[in-house]
């Protein structure tokens, strides 16, 4: 049985009444919260930090799913387990020690996961997937929310599928960037296990709907 879980982006939430869109996906079908860290230096925005997760975490009712796009994030993994973090997700680009990473986000209790961006090739990540729960595929360039989805992206999940099923390992696929109800089935289909979407699902008229209809319910 294929998973087919959501995340929605808190990027594309509205700031002055975070509770409303908390309790939104707390009712909903969606599956994680999904919550980007930038640093002004790996991606040029800069997002929230350490207050907002905390804040997000005492009213969550499912997983919080922590994207970093941070330099460095070996001297923070200790501060995003105790802001809330469940799955905590790197950036391959910025993990000289990528296996040491993935071995301490796994030795701090929470699940590990690896991010690519869109030039990064799959196949770099074969040595490393039994140390990641997830690996998490850019389908834009990381940023900003609302961008185009990049459509080689399909053939990326594929092959990453492909690696997995090959190595026998458990590794979920992430996909984020562009998501919407017009593309979701087709990487579902491809092999994605869990689809984040930000604008597609806040900037709706009605989220939770956009949620049922990413997810195919
Ligand atoms: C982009 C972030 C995404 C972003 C997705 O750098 O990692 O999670 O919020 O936004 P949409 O779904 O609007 O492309
Ligand atoms: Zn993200």
């Amino acid at each position: 049985m294929m998973n087919r879980l959501v995340a929605p982006s808190f990027l594309s939430a509205d700031f002055g009444n975070l509770n409303k869109d908390i309790e939104m996906v707390n009712t909903s079908q969606a599956d994680w919260f999904h919550l980007d860290i930038m640093d002004g230096v790996f991606v040029p925005n800069i997002s929230f930090g350490f207050p907002v997760i905390s804040q997000v975490k005492k009213m969550a009712k499912k997983p919080l799913d922590v994207h970093l796009m941070i330099v460095e994030p070996d001297r923070y993994l200790e501060k995003f387990k105790e802001a809330g973090a469940d799955i905590l997700t790197v950036h391959y680009e910025v993990c000289t020690h990528l296996h040491r990473t993935l071995s301490q986000i796994r030795a701090l209790g929470m699940k590990s996961g690896v991010s690519i961006n869109p030039h990064t090739s799959v196949e770099l990540l074969a040595d490393i997937l039994e140390e990641a729960d997830l690996v998490l595929i850019m389908s834009v360039n990381p940023g900003f929310g609302g961008q185009k989805f990049i459509k080689n992206s399909i053939q990326r999940i594929a092959r990453l599928k492909e690696m997995i099923t090959q190595k026998g390992c458990k590794t979920l696929i992430e996909v984020d960037g562009g998501v919407d109800t017009s593309n979701a089935a087709t990487l579902y289909n491809a092999g994605a296990d869990i689809l984040v979407a930000g604008n597609a699902i806040f900037k709706a008229e009605n989220p939770a709907k956009a949620i049922d209809l990413i997810k195919g319910v």
